[in-house]
C-alpha cells in the first residue's frame, strides 16, 4: 500500500480539556480554536455547562465566557473520559463546589483513589464505590495547600492537584519524580498563575485573582498523529506530512523511538505558541530494527504503546517496552488488549514483570479486530490489518469518536 500526501489533524485532546476547563472560570471572554472534535471534550463542556459555565460552540471556535460556577442540580456524566473526571475534580473543588461524577461502564471501572488521597489530603470530603466511580466530592470547608509526593507517572493525577490547588489557603508543592506531560503547568501560567518547577518540585501558588482569559489555536494531537506515521513508516514508498503538530517534548516520545527503530522522520516549520512548540513532521518508510524502551520514557509515550506495538510487529528482532503497568488502568486493560489482537494476527507478544515484548515477523491471519470499546485499540489494529491485509474488520467501529471521529475518513485521504 502507498501511504502519501499530507494531514493536518484536529486539536490535541489534553491541552483542549485544559482550555476549556481553565477559561471557565477566568476573567472575561476566551476564544478556543481548533478544538479536539472526540467525545470526550464533548464531556467536559457538557459537565462545565451543569456548572453554569457559559460556552458557545460555533462552527470552528468556542467561545467561554468565564462565570463563577455552581455546584449542579444533577450527577455529571464524564462518558469515557478519565482526564475529564480526574481534572473536573481539581478544578470544581478549587470552586469549593459539591458534586457527584459518574462515567460509562469502561471508566467505571478506573482507579480514582489517585485522586481521592490527595483531594482528602486537601480537605474535601469524599465518597467513592471502593476507589472507583461514582465519586461524590464536597470542597465547601475549602481548599487546603498540600505538598505531595505523586504515587504513580500520571498527568491526570499532578494536574488534579494543580487546579485543586488554584482554591488553596497556601502554596503547594507537588513532587514529580518521573516527569509527564506539562501542558497545566504551561497554560496556567499563561494564564497569571505564579507556577515554577525546581527540579522535580512544581510549586504552585493559590490564585489571588482571577484567571487571565485565553485566546488559543490548539495544535494538532500528536497521540492522533502517531497512527499515521506508523502507517508511513510500515509501508513500503510511503512519504507522509503531518502539519501543525504539538512538538511538546513530554508528547512525542514516539517520534524519538520511531528513530530509534530506524525510521525517517523530520521536524520542521517549528515555532511556538501559548508556551507549547508545534511544527511538521515528515514521515518515510524504512526497514525497521527492534529497540528497547525505558521505564522513564513510558510516560512521553503512554497513549503511543497500542500503535508502537504494532510497528514493532514489523520490526526485526524482539521490541521491549518496560514497565507499562500503567497501559492496565486506561479505557481498557490495553496490556492485555494489545497481546491478544498481536496473538490474533499470528504476532508473538507476552507480558513479563509489566514488561511488553512483540515480536516482530510475519502477520498470518486477518481476525476481526477486538477493540474491547477502546478507540486506540481500534486504530492500532487497523492500521496492522490495513497494512497487511488491504482491508480491516472492527467489533465496533465507532469507539474512534472518542477522540478522532474522522479517522477512516483521514486513512482513505492518505492511502492509495
Ligand atoms: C492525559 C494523561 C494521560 C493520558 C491521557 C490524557 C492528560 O493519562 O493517558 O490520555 O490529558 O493529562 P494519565 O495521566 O492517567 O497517565
Amino acid at each position: 500500500m502507498l501511504v502519501q500526501g499530507a494531514l493536518q489533524l484536529p486539536g490535541d485532546k489534553s491541552i483542549s480539556h485544559r482550555a476549556i476547563m481553565l477559561s471557565a472560570i477566568a476573567d472575561g471572554v476566551s476564544c478556543v480554536r481548533n478544538l479536539n472534535d472526540g467525545a470526550d471534550l464533548q464531556s467536559t463542556i457538557n459537565i462545565l455547562r451543569d456548572c453554569g459555565a457559559s460556552i458557545e460552540q460555533k462552527e470552528d471556535e468556542i467561545i467561554i465566557n468565564g462565570k463563577k460556577l455552581h455546584s449542579p442540580s444533577k450527577d455529571l456524566d464524564c462518558g469515557n473520559s478519565g482526564t475529564t473526571t480526574r481534572l473536573v475534580s481539581g478544578l470544581l473543588s478549587s470552586q469549593k463546589l459539591i458534586f457527584t461524577l459518574t462515567g460509562d461502564e469502561s471508566l467505571s471501572k478506573r482507579p480514582m483513589k489517585r485522586i481521592v488521597t490527595p483531594l482528602v489530603g486537601m480537605g474535601c470530603k469524599i465518597s467513592s464505590n471502593n476507589g472507583l466511580l461514582p465519586l461524590s466530592i464536597d470542597a465547601s470547608d475549602g481548599i487546603t495547600a498540600i505538598d505531595y509526593d505523586m504515587t504513580v507517572a500520571s498527568a491526570q493525577v499532578k494536574s488534579c492537584i494543580l487546579f485543586s490547588a488554584l482554591g488553596g489557603n497556601n502554596i503547594s508543592i507537588i513532587n514529580e519524580i518521573i516527569p509527564t506531560r506539562n501542558h497545566s503547568e504551561i497554560m496556567l501560567k499563561n494564564m497569571g498563575v505564579s507556577i515554577e518547577r525546581e527540579g522535580s518540585k512544581i510549586i504552585v501558588h493559590p490564585l489571588k485573582s482571577k484567571l487571565k482569559s485565553i485566546d488559543i489555536s490548539v495544535p494538532s494531537d500528536p497521540s492522533s498523529a502517531a497512527f499515521f506515521a506508523a502507517l508511513a513508516v510500515i509501508n513500503n514508498n510511503s512519504n507522509l506530512k503531518l502539519t501543525n503538530v504539538l512538538l511538546n517534548e513530554s508528547r512525542i516520545g514516539f517520534v524519538e523511538v520511531l528513530n530509534q527503530m530506524n525510521c525517517l522522520i523530520s521536524k520542521s516549520n517549528e515555532s511556538v505558541h501559548n508556551g507549547e512548540k508545534v511544527g511538521d513532521l515528515t514521515i518515510s518508510s524504512s526497514n525497521l530494527k527492534a529497540t528497547e524502551i525505558k521505564s522513564e520514557t513510558i510516560p512521553s509515550i503512554i497513549d503511543e504503546v497500542p500503535i508502537l506495538a504494532v510497528v514493532a510487529a514489523f520490526a526485526n528482532g524482539t521490541t521491549v517496552f518496560k514497565n507499562v503497568e500503567e497501559l492496565k488502568y486506561k479505557e481498557c486493560d490495553r496490556l492485555r488488549a494489545i497481546i491478544h489482537n498481536l496473538e490474533a494476527f499470528g504476532i508473538k507478544a507476552y507480558e513479563k514483570n509489566n514488561d511488553l515484548f512483540v515480536e516482530g515477523g510475519k502477520v498470518k491471519r486477518m481476525p476481526k479486530i477486538t477493540t474491547f470499546d477502546d478507540h486506540r485499540i481500534a486504530m492500532a489494529f487497523t492500521i496492522l490489518s490495513l497494512t497487511s491485509f488491504k482491508k480491516y474488520e472492527l467489533d465496533n467501529r465507532s469507539c474512534v469518536d472518542i477522540s478522532l471521529p474522522n479517522f477512516f475518513n483521514y486513512l482513505s485521504e492518505i492511502t492509495k
